[in-house]
């Protein structure tokens, strides 16, 4: 019989392809995906319209109890609600970019979130992308993977993200925002991003979609064939 929390976790830097390697992985799995940026990128979404005190934990803390966040499958893809609303698009924008790394680091902002986290993993197949996931929220995760990809090829690929969204952005705001939130991510106190000791290292700067998929494909069947 198959094993119902299977969990798959996908962390690395930002732009590196991890949620689409991830989305793929869950359709071809029939896995629940979870994108765990999205739900930061939600939470500063709404701090930035309360424009909620950064530096008082207590206004924090309150905001946070009157945040709900929900996926619901539409199609092919997975909208992230916010309070019932709609934000999966407004999440991308530029503006939510530029603050998410700051929020992310709350302390108690990242605690309120991994435990939402961890209750989406119970008793269910999932693949959770993100930058701590590995580490923090599924230490025991089933399959870990930690991909990286050159610079150039990441701010390419973000740069096409965001115009064919409609977005005027330039090639070096991109970078500039990328090199901003690696740094804060991988420098934070809490759960900063870093690659857990036994995870699968999967560099993608040269690889198809097809071809990263067929790679942890292959690591999932080994790990099945190892029960
Ligand atoms: O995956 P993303 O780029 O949409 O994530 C947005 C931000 O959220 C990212 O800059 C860091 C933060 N994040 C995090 O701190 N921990 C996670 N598990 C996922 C994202």
């Amino acid at each position: 019989m198959e094993r119902e929390n299977f969990i798959i976790a996908i962390d690395g830097f930002s732009s590196c392809g991890k949620s689409t390697v991830a989305k793929a992985l869950a359709k071809k799995l029939q896995f629940v995906f979870i994108d765990s940026g999205a739900m930061y990128r939600a939470v500063t979404l709404y701090f930035l319209r309360q424009h909620i005190n950064l530096t008082n934990p207590d206004e924090i803390r309150a905001a946070l109890e009157e945040i709900h966040i929900d996926f619901v499958p539409q199609g092919d893809t997975v909208h992230i609600f916010l309070n019932g609303e709609d934000v999966s698009r407004e999440i991308r924008q530029m503006h939510v970019s530029e603050k998410v790394s700051e929020i992310s680091a709350i302390k108690e902002v990242r605690h309120a979130l991994v435990k939402q986290q961890q209750a989406l993993g119970k008793r269910r197949n999932i693949v959770m992308d993100g930058r701590d996931i590995g580490t923090t929220v599924f230490p025991d995760a089933d399959l870990k993977i930690f991909m990286t990809a050159n610079s150039e090829v990441r701010a390419q690929r973000r740069l096409a993200e965001l115009l064919a969204k409609g977005e005027v952005v330039s090639i070096e705001g991109v970078k500039q925002n990328l090199a901003h939130r690696d740094h804060m991510d991988s420098t934070r106190e809490e759960s900063p991003l870093r690659q857990a000791t036994d995870a699968i290292i999967l560099d993608n700067s040269d690889l198809t979609q097809e071809e990263q998929l067929e790679i942890v494909l292959e690591e999932y069947r080994a790990r099945m064939e190892g029960r």
